[in-house]
């Protein structure tokens, strides 16, 4: 169906990080998230375009990239160059965010908009429709393995309602906390798109708690 598993290679091992991805397409992902940080925007520095190329060279999935760094305009013909599919940025890092979702777009790329847990859904009322879809976070981005935020849910239900009351199918997509406990309410509040890294690179099979992720999220 419409349920995409997103494994967010932050949690890989990155001494063998294109044996990690072709592991978990083999295993079912649909999607491979990858988590862009600029030890700014948030307080952890990771990656750049160069290893973006790496990682589009391992996969036939679209590589998603979840741009969590200041400033964004600055590089999004960086990443798209480097074989980003779908590129996501930060409302709190935009002032114009109408024309850095356009610009992507113009990229050829699909645009995600993001929303830390603290901006409410409201904030965006009026440019939604611009994106090809919104990530609502869980956690404060930053981190793997953080705690599930559980007013994220009332949140993903009032984005539901927000698009439903203008006919919109924008996918909404989830990232934080994403496990065998969470992904159900989140599934239930009208989020299609699962970002997991430690629940998915910290199992000792990718293919089975894919699977059982997927399972619980189309019950
Ligand atoms: C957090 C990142 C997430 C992170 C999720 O800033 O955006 O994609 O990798 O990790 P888990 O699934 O372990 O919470
Ligand atoms: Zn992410």
């Amino acid at each position: 169906g419409s349920t995409l598993i997103a494994p967010s290679i932050l949690s890989a091992d990155f001494g063998r990080l294109s044996e990690e991805i072709k592991a978990v397409e083999n295993a079912g992902a649909d999607v491979i998230h990858v988590d862009i940080m600029d030890g700014h925007f948030v307080p952890n520095i990771t990656i750049g375009p160069l290893v973006v190329k790496a990682v589009r060279a391992s996969t036939g999935l679209p590589v998603d990239c979840h741009l969590m760094i200041e400033r964004p305009d600055l590089y999004l013909k960086d990443f798209r160059d480097a074989g980003a599919d779908w590129i996501s940025v930060h409302y709190e890092t935009c002032p114009h965010i109408h024309r850095t979702l356009c610009a992507i777009k113009q990229l050829g790329a699909k645009a995600g908009l993001v929303l830390n847990p603290g901006t409410p859904v409201n904030a965006v009322r009026d440019v939604i429709e611009v994106a090809d879809y919104c990530l609502i976070m869980s956690v404060n981005p930053g981190f793997g393995g953080q705690a599930f935020i559980d007013f994220s849910l009332e949140k993903i239900r009032e984005l539901k309602a927000l698009l439903d009351a203008k006919g919109l199918s924008i996918p909404i997509q989830v990232d934080g906390g994403i496990n065998r406990e969470t992904i159900g309410k989140v599934a239930q509040a009208g989020a299609t798109i699962f970002v997991a890294g430690s629940a998915i690179f910290g199992a000792d099979d990718y293919a089975t708690e894919i699977k059982t992720l997927r399972k619980i999220a189309q019950a």
